[in-house]
């Protein structure tokens, strides 16, 4: 059964106005928050705070999404598949409009697709693998060294033999290497994990360079998943970006709901193609779905977030955004050379790798750091303010001045 042939769900009862159903009230008169409320004000007076001085991860903050409060107080739960809801408390159909919505940017006719609203992008690269794994159950994993950490878990949950596939020292992929890999396998099927781009140095690795590969290297048994955690909501509206969708021969991408889109609640979105079963999905009578997700429950508020978010922006906000996002990328690498500081940042990227300085600073501005390097990203919400600062404090640090 398709969504719009699902019955309409709650035919609710009426309300007597007199009585509306309200059982939270009495109870928080019953258990008043007392001291309890002030510790809460100490730790929103800290988050102001830290939040000022946040750019080392790619987490924008763009919309105040209080005005979605009132729907705290439900047991909002998207359980099982978003095309086939069950009865209860869930916002299934506003899923599927941001699975649209996305589907459309990633040139994915839904009636030869589909898609949910995952914890993150773990969660969604761990699906569209597992997807892989089941098309080819003697697939070697493929992925670069510069992927997520998660990978290497992935591949261990899955029980799947795996080969890394080494980098260039600012984190591109090595496609030499990957074509020896791809050699080696002799005709054998590989599951490829492509990440749009790479989470330290916002590497982006090629899906039509890899494509190429495994066409000259005789590989015809492949599932191609794209991990674009970050870039997958920006890269689209950026001329001249490169194809990573559905217009390729992919299978499955997956991107992260609080990075580039700043979901206050982790999530994400995984995309895929219907070439392959799935060999799982059984019906869940319990709870009136069909078991078709990784998680069981599933987070329906935010949902909302992500709804809202889309419905306001459209395609044209997404695309203002992501266009700032990548000037003021340049305003940062502009700072940093003035200040005679070395940077790398990839074509495309809002990720800028620099020396890493010592631990006050890093840990003041929450830089993500690796061996010597540290990074910033310039999501929205990071300002040319707080650059301008943290560069000079940089400087400092490095003694630089
Ligand atoms: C390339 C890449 N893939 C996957 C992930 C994991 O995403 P999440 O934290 O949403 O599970 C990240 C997070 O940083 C990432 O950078």
């Amino acid at each position: 059964m398709i969504a719009d042939e699902w019955p309409n769900q709650v035919k609710s009862l009426p309300i007597a106005p007199e009585s509306p159903y309200d059982p939270w009230s009495a109870n928080e008169q019953r258990y008043p928050a007392g001291d309890q409320q002030q510790r809460l004000n100490e730790l929103l007076e800290r988050f102001v705070e830290r939040s000022a001085h946040y750019i080392g991860f790619p987490n924008s903050r763009i919309l105040d999404f209080s005005s979605l409060a009132p729907f705290l107080k439900f047991n909002i739960n998207n359980i099982g598949d978003p095309f086939h809801p069950n009865a209860g408390i869930n916002t299934c159909d506003f899923e599927r409009e941001i699975i649209a919505f996305f589907a459309e940017i990633f040139s994915l006719p839904l009636s030869q697709g589909w898609g949910y609203l995952t914890n993150g992008g773990t969660e969604g690269n761990m699906y569209g693998i597992v997807r892989g794994r089941d098309a080819y159950p003697d697939a070697q994993l493929i992925f670069s060294e510069e992927s997520h950490y998660s990978l290497t878990k992935i591949a261990h949950l899955l029980r799947m033999p795996h080969t890394v596939v080494p980098c260039h020292g600012d984190g591109r992929i090595d496609l030499e290497a990957l074509a020896a890999i791809l050699a080696a396998l002799d005709g054998r099927p590989c599951v490829i994990n492509l990440n749009v781009g790479t989470t330290f140095h916002g590497a982006i690795e090629s899906p039509e360079a890899v494509l190429k590969l495994l066409d000259a290297k005789g590989c015809k048994d492949f599932y191609l998943h794209i991990d674009a955690a970050l870039y997958g909501p920006m890269l689209p509206f950026l001329a001249g970006a490169p194809c990573f969708d559905f217009r390729l021969p992919i299978n499955s991408l997956s991107f992260s709901g609080h990075k580039f889109l700043g979901s206050p609640i982790p999530c994400g979105l995984v995309l895929c193609d219907r070439k392959r079963d799935q060999h799982f999905g059984s019906s869940a009578e319990y709870v009136g779905s069909v078991d078709t997700t990784i998680s069981g429950s599933r987070d329906g508020f935010s949902t909302l977030i992500l709804w809202s978010l889309i419905s306001r922006l459209q395609q044209a906000g997404l695309a203002e955004l992501a266009q700032e996002s990548l000037r003021l990328a340049d305003y940062a690498v502009d700072r940093l050379h003035n200040a005679g500081i070395a940077c790398i940042r990839h074509p495309h990227s809002n990720i800028v790798v620099f020396r890493k300085p010592g631990p006050q600073l890093a840990s003041h501005w929450q830089l993500a750091t690796r061996g010597d390097f540290a990074h910033l990203v310039t999501v929205p919400g990071v300002t040319e303010e707080m650059l301008k600062i943290f560069v000079n404090e940089l400087a400092v640090d490095l003694k630089i001045t």
